[in-house]
């Protein structure tokens, strides 16, 4: 198991759920989404569909014997459509037959009639509308308003960021096999097994011990199954469960691109303040966030749009605002970074006009109020094993940003058509969960009397590496070769009550756990070796590297011929431990707290080259220095960076979701939505980990990885608009993500095309938003 499944990946042997061998008699479920963004039902006949060719039952709102609801944070969401509907692709009815053909057959003969009533798309129409999914929250540290008249200067904006489709190789699926007394067996591609158990045993109304999850691996998720996983398993439960029968629901890619929730889009207005020498005074931002039409996790994701609003930049001075926009789209949700890039790009767009305002270079300003030990966050919390100046410094002399930015303007001085643009981009990334109740994980371990040994435990493999993460830990504690361990499935009979594996903290929550119920058998162990060996001192024995030591000495004992003995002796060869992350709490009367067990640092050096003809532009260089502290699994690491830094730059350059004004999807195929390909990938990328760094609170003093790399993706979208102003240094830019090289067009030449044709602005974008 080298890098976890990657072996089984490179031979197409790794089994997703529509791999899985079909169980007898199994049925095929397809979903009929709705058709109008807003509306109320009036008529949903689906007599003609059930008796089509092969079907077995078609399903609707009527037919859920529990809840009809799968809402985790707002009970706001039906499973099916029962009297309205709320955006195009909620799930209405399904059809179940014996091969999807004939169920994709039946949908088109249900009749369904919806009397259209207003749609809104816009989230700051939402709000001026009074649709919002939970109140505004808002964060202060120190008092903003007096603190406008000590500035020497104030820049304010507005700054939008767009969607982003998932896009996990694997489409959500899940497959249900209904057993004995109501139990209902599911194989989900989901996030969080404990989160489908409960929706299930909700929808079918029976208890939570009737419903077994069971999560093999993901082929990448990102997010878009932390919560929107949930409806197909439910969906196939209740299928299976009103069929009597194995019922799979496998999504096609359209189908998944056209019905599954997205980045959130976000609109902000901000008004910075500054002193002459360049030092912020005082923050303020209000955040519009296009939630969708159901609250999904869209009220945590927008807490930590607040946690990370100043970035990685100490502000004294703060009032952030957040509305949870509720608009007639597909329902949004998680997506790596949970909203912190969303906050974090707008704070970087208010450095980025302050410093054109200021006369100086965006990084003058950036590494003047960059984050020191000890400074207070919004929140209330403080900077503690605070490594941004160090990852600042090092990336900056290690990339040598000084000659760089000398390059970069002389290469601007000489052309005339092509730009180049840099920008330093640091990055600190509050690690927990930001919902203080889900940070914890737990750990089932066996040890065989072969010595091999089982670690089941509630994280979720799904390409990030979590499985080899945890087998590191167990082999670390055991002291024996990684090949004695077998990190297991997840599933809900063997690890209950699983927090989603997400917030980056998968390996940290469940390799604790992992440490804790290992070490537990370790102690049994070295009990009964010392019984073995005729000694009362258990303190003296020690095992290492499979071999059994006493007072230092080897002994003829090894891990082979201990387990046995142990074994024989009667004494408990398995372990449950939990762990639940110390210290944390967030008092949300007076949003502070500390809601974070550390944080993860790191600066990069972006550096693109911008076509200022075409529009089209190239990204040279991006390189990180990121504190990881000791690494469990450097190449995974290293990975897990690399992807991370190429999906938060394809975010916000070539990934576009676009609706009609009809709220319909635009972009629900890869013809129509772009992701970064080889030439999107900086032509140098270089990830260092920043050395002899420790994070006591970490797995064997390791961080979190998951999130935190996306966001320097950001540094290229600053590079971009740099570029830009160097070829337009009279303009001011919109800030508005992504830059396509088609909007990178359009801003460059857009007041110069609406002269020469007479036209708005606003008619030059080419699909209407
Ligand atoms: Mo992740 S975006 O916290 O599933």
């Amino acid at each position: 198991m080298k890098y976890g499944d990657l072996d089984l990946h490179a031979r197409g042997q790794a089994r997703f759920v529509d791999d899985l061998p079909e169980p007898e008699g199994l049925l095929h479920a397809v979903v009929l989404g709705s058709p109008q963004a807003h509306g109320r039902i009036v008529r949903l006949d689906t007599g003609a569909a059930a008796r089509s060719a092969g079907v077995h039952a078609v399903l609707s709102a009527a037919d859920i014997p529990g809840q009809n609801q799968i809402g985790t944070l707002v009970a706001d969401e039906p499973l099916l459509a029962a009297e309205s509907v709320d955006y195009i692709g909620q799930p209405v009815a399904v059809a179940v037959a014996e091969t999807q053909a004939e169920a994709r057959a039946a949908l088109r003969l249900i009749e369904l009639e919806i009397e259209a009533l207003p749609a809104v798309l816009d989230p700051r129409r939402a709000k001026e509308l009074g649709e919002l999914i939970v109140p505004p929250r808002t964060f202060c540290l120190g008092d903003v308003d007096s603190a406008w008249k000590r500035c020497d200067r104030i820049v304010a904006g507005r700054a939008d960021s767009g969607g982003q489709e998932h896009l996990y190789l694997e489409t959500q699926g899940s497959l249900a096999v209904p057993g004995e007394r109501a139990t209902m067996r599911v194989v989900s591609s989901t996030q969080s097994p404990t989160g489908v158990q409960r929706v299930i045993a909700r929808v079918l109304g029976v208890a939570m011990h009737r419903v077994e999850v069971e999560v093999t691996r993901l082929g990448g998720a990102f997010g878009g199954k932390e919560d929107q996983a949930t409806a197909w398993a439910a969906l196939a439960a209740l299928a299976a469960a009103t069929c009597g029968a194995a019922v799979k629901l496998v999504l096609s890619r359209h189908d998944d691109m056209t019905y599954t929730g997205k980045r959130h889009p976000y609109s902000s207005d901000y008004r910075i303040g500054l002193s002459s020498d360049g030092r912020i005074l005082a923050y303020e931002v209000e955040f519009y966030q296009n939630a969708g039409a159901a609250a999904d996790l869209s009220p945590a994701i927008l807490e930590r749009t607040l946690f990370h609003c100043t970035g990685s930049y100490y502000v004294p001075e703060v009032r952030a605002t957040a509305y949870c926009c509720r608009t007639n789209i597909l329902p949004n949700t998680a997506f790596r970074g949970f909203g912190g890039p969303q906050g974090m790009f707008v704070i970087e767009a208010a450095l980025f006009k302050a410093a054109a305002a200021l006369g100086v270079d965006a990084a003058e300003l950036q590494e003047k109020n960059l984050l020191n030990e000890g400074d207070t966050f919004p929140y209330g919390m403080r900077a503690r094993g605070c490594t941004a100046p160090r990852c600042w410094r090092e990336a900056k002399s290690r990339y040598d940003y000084v000659e760089a930015r000398r390059r970069v303007r002389e290469y601007n001085r000489t052309h005339g058509l092509q730009k180049k643009g840099l920008a330093l981009m640091p990055v600190c990334f509050g690690i927990s969960f930001t919902n203080t109740v889900l940070n914890q994980g737990a750990a089932l371990v066996h040890v065989y009397t072969d010595g091999s040994v089982s670690v089941s435990t509630g994280a979720v493999e799904m390409g990030q590496g979590v499985k080899y993460k945890i087998r590191e830990v167990a082999a670390r504690v055991f002291s024996v070769k990684p090949e004695r361990i077998k990190v297991e499935s997840t599933g809900t009979l063997r690890v209950a009550n699983t927090s989603p594996t997400a917030a980056s903290t998968g390996a940290d929550l469940n390799g604790r756990a992992t440490e804790i119920a290992c070490r537990a058998i370790v102690q049994r162990l070295k009990q009964a070796a010392a019984e073995e060996l005729g000694c009362d001192d258990t303190e003296q024995v020690e095992i290492r590297e499979e071999r059994i030591y006493f007072a230092g000495k080897e002994t003829e004992l090894d891990w082979q011929s201990l387990i046995p003995r142990v074994y024989t002796r009667r004494i408990n060869l398995s372990a449950q431990a939990h762990y639940a992350t110390p210290g944390i709490y967030f008092d949300k009367t007076r949003e502070k707290g500390e809601p974070f067990s550390y944080h993860a640092y790191g600066t990069a050096l972006c550096e693109v080259t911008v076509d200022c003809l075409r529009g089209t532009y190239e990204i040279d260089a991006v390189k990180v220095v990121h504190d990881l502290g000791p690494s469990l699994a450097p190449q995974v690491d290293l990975g897990q960076a690399e992807g991370g830094i190429v999906q938060g730059i394809g975010w916000l350059t070539v990934e576009e979701v676009l609706y009609s004004e009809q709220g319909r999807l635009l972009t629900g195929t890869l013809s129509t939505y772009k992701v970064p390909d080889i030439h999107l990938t900086p032509k140098n990328l270089e990830v260092q980990f920043l050395e002899n760094t420790e994070n006591p609170l970490g797995v064997f003093n390791s961080k979190a990885i998951g999130e935190p790399p996306l966001m320097y993706g950001l540094g290229v979208y600053y590079a971009l608009l740099a570029a830009m102003q160097a070829f337009r240094p009279e303009e001011d830019l919109p800030v508005r993500a992504p830059l396509t090289p088609e909007r990178v067009l359009m801003t460059l030449y857009g007041d110069h095309w609406t002269r020469l044709k007479g036209l708005d602005r606003a008619d030059l974008r080419v699909v209407p938003g």
